[in-house]
């Protein structure tokens, strides 16, 4: 139905691989970053064999659409999508069409700027705690998935080993400074405002998202991946419920067939067998189409206050 899967890019880049994530590998391209988004998938932590074809385009592309959406707003890290501009630094071009960004290189900034405008997952793990959110107090009797009055910045620091940390706004303060932790919050919330604006067009819920921000001498630019499912929790609205775990847009095959084997969370997973490959393959395709299906409304010329 698709193309071969990706699950890895090293052979084929003449360059130095400087981090391998769980599904996206970063090569130093000297004055720039390639990064290539390979087909991997992880859930539960594991990434899971094979690959799905198809993932690591529909990623990328779905990154590339909102930076270019969104680089009156924030400026960002693209420099170009263009495989054919590597030239002899990628032998088998065709391989990484679709799926390369070139970047400008950045001093990242050690924090996970997250914003939420629906309580649920690990914001709402908190707030049936204690009633906070990264110590923002919220009303009481909230349901799961509820929409909240108004949308919630609650940052983590950032972790290259283990899970990154929920951090109060004060604490991100003492960390990089009150004066740039504002600004990362101004643009979060602009930049979720926007997208959940552009998503509702389409029938898609942003209940949830994640940015990372870098310096480039003194200005701050959109880094990493945008508004792409491993980033950002989508939901389809007519999939929307309160109480209940919303199937997610991208993953829920897999998610739904590890549940169903006896696999204890513990060891190697279960190869996935071609059904559920196929039924994922699907699922990115359809997430793709429909964000970024073009609609008569004029959200591709957004402009508002430029930061
Ligand atoms: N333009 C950029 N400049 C500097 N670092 C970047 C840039 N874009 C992304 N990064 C960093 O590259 C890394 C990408 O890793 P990622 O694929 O997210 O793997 P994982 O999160 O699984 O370690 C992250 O650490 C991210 O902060
Ligand atoms: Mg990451």
């Amino acid at each position: 139905m698709s193309t071969e899967a990706l699950s890895t890019a090293e052979g084929l880049v003449k360059a130095p691989l400087i981090h391998k994530g769980k599904v996206r590998e970063l090569y130093d391209l000297g004055e720039h970053l390639l990064i290539v988004v390979t087909d991997r998938i992880s859930a539960f932590d594991y990434v899971l064999d094979p690959a799905v074809p198809e993932k690591g385009k529909v990623l990328n592309g779905l990154s590339a659409f909102w930076f270019d959406k969104t680089k009156d707003l924030v400026p960002n890290h693209v420099v170009h999508t263009d495989v054919r501009k590597l030239g002899d630094l990628v032998s088998e071009p065709d391989k990484l069409a679709g799926r390369i960004m070139v970047t400008k290189k950045a001093k990242r900034i050690d924090i996970e700027c997250v914003v939420r405008g629906y309580i649920t997952g690990g914001g709402w793990r908190q707030y049936q705690k204690n009633g906070e959110v990264n110590g923002i107090p919220l009303p009481a009797g909230l349901r799961k998935n509820a929409k909240l009055e108004e949308p919630i910045f609650t940052p983590a620091g950032k972790n290259d080993v283990g899970h990154d940390e929920d951090i109060s706004f004060e604490e991100m303060e003492r960390r990089i400074g009150s004066e740039l932790a504002a600004g990362l919050r101004k643009r979060s919330l602009l930049l979720y405002d926007y997208a959940l604006a552009v998503c509702e067009h389409k029938s898609i819920i942003l209940a949830d998202c994640k940015f990372e921000f870098g310096l480039l001498g003194d200005e701050i630019i959109l880094i990493d991946e945008l508004f792409t499912p491993d980033s950002s929790r989508f939901w389809a609205e007519e999939k929307y419920e309160l109480d209940i775990e919303i199937d997610s847009m991208d993953k829920e095959p897999v998610r739904t067939y590890l549940l169903s084997t006896d696999w204890d969370r513990d060891s190697t997973p279960p190869r996935l067998p071609d059904d559920v490959v196929n039924a994922t393959t699907a699922r990115y395709q359809e997430i793709y189409r429909r964000l970024t299906e073009p609609t008569s409304y004029g959200f591709n010329t957004f402009q508002a206050v430029k930061y």
